[in-house]
């Protein structure tokens, strides 16, 4: 696909990844319509000079802010749709509210979803379109401490590989991309130190931009970004008692930093 056309919609675009996914889009040449809800946040988006941008204020969770960013993007002729707006909590299910686990799902899945069906219509009628949608390791190797964020990253995975299959005979790809942890603003400072006990590796988010973009401009439609994620991934699906096992085993220091949460 050649970015140098594109004309994106990239929700979340004033967080860690979503800046630096906007930057590597706009480098590229592409025009780009952010969105996020804080306004503040928008107006500090670093983007090079000179690049083709505009700014949309718009909470995904409600539907007449998907409606609004549906019909923005129509007059800003998009052809692409990043899904990257995310929300995250750490800790143990049977001590989160109700309302944390409902707006994990709402705005890692539900609007994701929502968003992609009703600019479906206006996609399928370009001449090369795709939807991006971006995931989460735990989506392929769910985490004690991250459940409900599990589930809906689980549900974005499922969701991108039904909707691909079936666009299959359309112009619109469906990409789904599942990194690792990312140093952004997402990771409290009890994650980063869970990831820091665990040894999990943590990634720039200039490099998971950097991916995703190739991503687009080659002909791949799922990516998992970072190993041994990508193994234990496979290992997931093909033995995932083996992972419990494995996972077993850092139960104690997960509850540990969850009580820190
Ligand atoms: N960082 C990681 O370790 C990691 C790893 C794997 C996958 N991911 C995924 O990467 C994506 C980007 O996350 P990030 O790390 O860049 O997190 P981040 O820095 O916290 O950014 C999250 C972005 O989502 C937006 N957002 C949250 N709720 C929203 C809502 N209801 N409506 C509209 N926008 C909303 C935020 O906008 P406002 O600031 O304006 O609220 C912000 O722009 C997420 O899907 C996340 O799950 C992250």
């Amino acid at each position: 696909m050649q970015l140098k056309a594109a004309r994106i919609l990239l929700t979340g675009a004033s967080g860690g990844l979503g800046n630096a996914l906007a930057r590597e889009l706009a480098e590229a040449g592409a025009a780009l319509l952010l969105t996020g809800r804080d306004p503040g946040a928008l107006s500090r988006i670093d983007l090079p000079t000179g690049c083709n941008y505009q700014m949309l204020q718009a909470d995904l969770t409600h539907a007449g802010d998907i409606a609004s960013t549906v019909t923005a993007a129509r007059d800003f002729g998009v052809n692409i749709l990043i899904n990257n707006a995310g929300v995250a909590h750490f800790g143990l299910l049977s001590e989160q509210d109700w309302c944390d686990v409902e707006r994990i799902l709402n705005t890692n899945l539900a609007a994701p979803i929502r968003l992609t069906q009703a600019l479906l219509p206006w996609l399928t009628q370009q001449p090369e379109a795709a939807v991006v949608n971006i995931g989460s390791a735990f989506g392929s190797i769910p985490f004690a401490g991250f459940t409900a964020y599990s589930a809906a990253k689980a549900g974005l995975r499922g969701f991108s590989q039904a909707l691909r299959r079936e666009l299959a005979d359309s112009t619109v790809r469906v990409i789904h991309v599942a990194p690792r942890a990312i140093d952004t603003p997402i990771n409290p400072p009890a994650v980063r130190a869970l990831n820091h006990a665990l040894g999990s590796a943590t990634d720039a988010p200039q490099i998971v931009a950097r991916r995703i973009a190739a991503t687009l401009a080659a002909d791949v439609d799922e990516i998992h970004i970072g190993f041994p994620e990508r193994l234990f991934a496979w290992l997931n699906g093909t033995a995932p008692g083996l992972v419990d096992r494995g996972l077993r085993g850092k139960l104690a220091t997960i509850r540990q930093h969850a009580g820190k949460a």
